[in-house]
This record gives C-alpha cells, structure tokens and sequence, in this order.
C-alpha cells in the first residue's frame, strides 16, 4: 500500500517501523519525518520524506491525491485539529485521524466534557468558567488539590494541579485571555492510557499503557509530553482480573458511548481514540482524551501489535472495523525511555550532536526511535526539540526489558540531556 504518515516525532517513526514490519511491501511518505524515518528506508519496504506542510489540508490533500495515497496517517492533533481530515476526505483519500469536528474531543476540554456528560461517560466533576471570579468560586466548590485546565490545545502545558490556591488562579488569568478554562475536581489514583480504533461507529481495542508524565524520577518536576512509558500493566490483572476484563470495561462505559455520541452529532469520530484514564477508589474516570496515538505509548504498543496494522488503520478508515477480528498482541513487554535535550520541558536546548546510536541499536531486544532529529550539514546527527529520541527494550519480562532499554541509552551521548531512570521499575502496583 501506498502510505502517508504525517507527523515528525519518534511516535510516527514507531508507526513506520509497525508498517515495515508487516514486510508487505509497504510504499512509505512521512512528511516532514525526521532522520530516523529516513534511515529506515533500508528495511522491509520503501520510505522517503517529503517536506510538507501537515497542518495545510488543501496542499496535503493534493499532494496524497497526485501521489496515488492509498491510506493517510495523522499522528499529531495540529493537523486534526486545522481540518486535514476533512480535505483529505473531501477528495475521497482513506484517512485514519478524524475531522475537524470530532478532534475537537481533543481540541476543547468544554466539548469533551459536554459529550462525556451527555454519553454518561464517567469522569471528574467540572465547572467551567470565563471571568476570574467564575474561576475562584469552582476552585472553592470543588475544594483543593486544585486542577486548573486551559480550554484548548496548549502543547502540554495547559493543566497545573496544585495545593496553591493563588497559583491555580495565576494559571487561570493565564488561559483565560485564550478563553475559557475549566476547573475540575482532583481525581486520585494510577493512570492508564487506553486506545481505540475508530471508524465513527465501531471500536476496536489495543493494548493498555502507562505513560510517565514528569520530568523527573519519583514524578517529581515539571509535566512533560511524556518520559517514558511500558506496556501491557501487569498489575491490572490484580485491580481488574485481567487485562480483558479492564479493556472491554473501558469499551463499554467510555470508548463506544463516546464515538456513538459523536456519530448522533453529526461528527464521526474515525481515527484513534485515546483515552486518559484515572483508576480511582471509586472506578474508572476519564481525565482527557485525545484524538490520536499518544506518544510515548504508541512507542510501547506498536512493538507488542502482532496483527496487520495497515490493515486495521484502513478498516478504521474505511468503515470496516465490525467486521476485523481484535488486533493480537505478544505477551512480551516493552519499555520506552525518552532521552530529552538540556533544559526540556521549559526551554528546551536544540543543535547538539547525538552519538552512539549505532552502538544503543546492537543490543539485543533495542529500537531506537528518533523524536526530534536532524542530519547537520557534515552528516552527524543533532537534536532539533526537546524530546530527541526514545529507547526502546522489548523483552520476555520487564526485568530483561529496562536492562536492554538502559544499556542501549548508556551508550548514546548528548551534552546535558536527560531521562527518568525509574521507568517500569515497579509494575506489579
Ligand atoms: P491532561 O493534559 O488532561 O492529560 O493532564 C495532564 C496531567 O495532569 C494528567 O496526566 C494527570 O496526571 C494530571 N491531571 C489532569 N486532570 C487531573 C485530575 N482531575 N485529577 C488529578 N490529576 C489530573
Ligand atoms: N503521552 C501523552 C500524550 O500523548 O498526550
């Protein structure tokens, strides 16, 4: 098949990977891509990467269509979000990412609320507000640990929960001149990324994740993208029976009355459904969702997929999933270690060489996927963002799966970068 994967960071180069592994013969575009993706081109089918605008739908839905795309892959929320789904669609392209409308899920936590309440979805207490006193009287109602959420996409930056009353209404002044923000109750317990596919009327599931969000060991410092993330949760089986057990829960009380309230309105959600979930005292809760692969899980998902993912991702996008058998996933495990360039989350510093990613990628069980990278003039690979590349350890248990990941991330150099060296160190609780 002929496949367009937008996007640059390390999570559409795992989708590449996934596709190549199918060994089917696959034709790759990634744009823009990044060094890694490129590199790829030697193995198990064709890659190249053309420097395109992804968030410009007329120019990617002409270009897909000059290019004869049989199947387009939309890994970052920009482009939904700005409505490339919906010229791509316009020209009758198979697309797997949803439309302007259904993105919004992602795109406003207002709406995302609004959906979950009328699907009885269950998720956290909420107020929204548009004026600072708005804000003060829902951070009183609902009481402290406070969380304070911007309404619309802000690169990560957009929730703050704290005990510091006066610094939940600084970050709400914040936001609020973007518009409105929403105030919600603090929800405890472990955190669970959950995808879906969608085809705006069925769902199908993948595998659990756990993503660790702080830059720091012992989820301490500032919220990142993401530092690292393992698959499948052992320890569900103890919370939950097992893992299946969880998953259809997920699909039965959030996955499906979600993409069905979507389809009522008019705004079919066909793409990837993510789901941020709280396992509270009290059950399950929903605390966002996205409306593509997260990163860094997909990069611990996609290496356990053992079925066709192009086939899954053009049922999705074709309106076929009902009829697709459950994607299969090898009981092995993975565990993603995210190396991040100096100063990242905060001011991240970009334009210094990465070396020994040859040597990461010779041990036994190790991807290394790109995230922000770029060959410099004289060929050396240098970091371009924040999160420059991830590790990945496969392996039969966590114990030989972080050993691998953390050999291979011991042999690759950047000046003043940094990881989180706890990642799947506990994953029976
Ligand atoms: P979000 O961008 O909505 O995923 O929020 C970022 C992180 O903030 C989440 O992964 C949680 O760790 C935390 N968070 C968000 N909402 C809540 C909540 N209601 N209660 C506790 N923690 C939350
Ligand atoms: N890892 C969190 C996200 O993709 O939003």
């Amino acid at each position: 098949m002929r496949i367009l994967v937008l996007g640059s960071g390390a999570r559409e180069h795992a989708i590449v990977v996934a596709l190549l592994a199918e060994n089917a013969g696959h034709e790759l575009i990634a744009a823009p891509g990044n060094a890694g993706i490129t590199a790829e081109a030697r193995t198990g089918g064709s890659v190249e990467t053309v420097a395109l605008d992804a968030s410009n739908g007329k120019l990617v839905a002409q270009y897909a269509a000059d290019n004869r795309i049989q199947l387009v892959v939309v890994g970052p929320e920009a482009p939904l979000v700005a409505g490339v789904a919906d010229a791509l669609r316009a020209k009758r392209i198979p697309v797997f990412g949803p439309g302007r409308a259904a993105a919004a899920l992602e795109g406003s936590k207002a709406f995302a609320k609004r959906i979950m309440d009328g699907a009885k979805v269950p998720t956290g207490r909420a107020r929204r507000g548009t004026t600072i006193a708005e804000v003060e009287a829902a951070l009183d109602a609902l009481g402290s640990p406070h969380v304070v959420k911007a309404d619309g996409l802000a690169a990560g930056k957009g929730v703050l929960v704290t005990e510091d009353r006066a610094a939940a209404v600084a970050h709400a002044e914040h936001y609020l001149q973007q518009g409105e923000v929403l105030v919600e109750e603090f929800l405890e317990g472990q955190e669970v990324s959950l995808f879906f596919l969608a085809d705006g009327h069925d769902v199908v599931p993948l595998s659990p994740a756990q993503d660790y969000k702080r830059a720091g060991d012992g989820d301490t410092g500032p919220n990142t993208g993401g530092m690292g993330a393992y698959s499948p949760l052992p320890w569900l089986n103890d919370r939950w029976g097992s893992e299946a057990a969880f998953v259809d829960e997920v699909l039965d009380t959030v996955a499906l009355p979600t993409v069905r309230a979507l389809e009522a309105e008019g705004a079919p959600f066909i793409g990837l459904l993510y789901c941020g979930l709280m396992l509270t005292e009290h059950g399950i809760r929903v605390i966002e969702f996205n409306a593509r692969f997260g990163d860094p899980e997909t990069q611990a998902v996609l290496p356990r997929l053992e079925s066709s993912l192009s086939e899954l991702l053009l049922a999705a996008a074709t309106g076929r999933l009902g009829r697709m058998p459950y994607p299969r996933f090898s009981p092995e495990v993975a565990v993603v270690v995210v190396l991040a360039s100096e100063g990242y989350p905060e001011a991240p510093v970009t334009g210094r060489a990465i070396t020994g990613v040859d040597a990461a990628s010779e041990v036994p069980g190790v991807t290394v996927l790109h995230a922000a990278t770029a060959l410099g003039a004289d060929g050396a690979l240098v970091a371009t963002g924040g999160r420059a590349l991830d590790v990945v350890g496969r392996a039969a248990d966590f114990h030989a799966a972080r050993a691998a990941a953390y050999e291979a991330m011991s042999r690759i150099h950047l000046d003043g970068s940094h990881y989180r060296s706890d990642i799947a160190e506990r994953v029976d609780r």
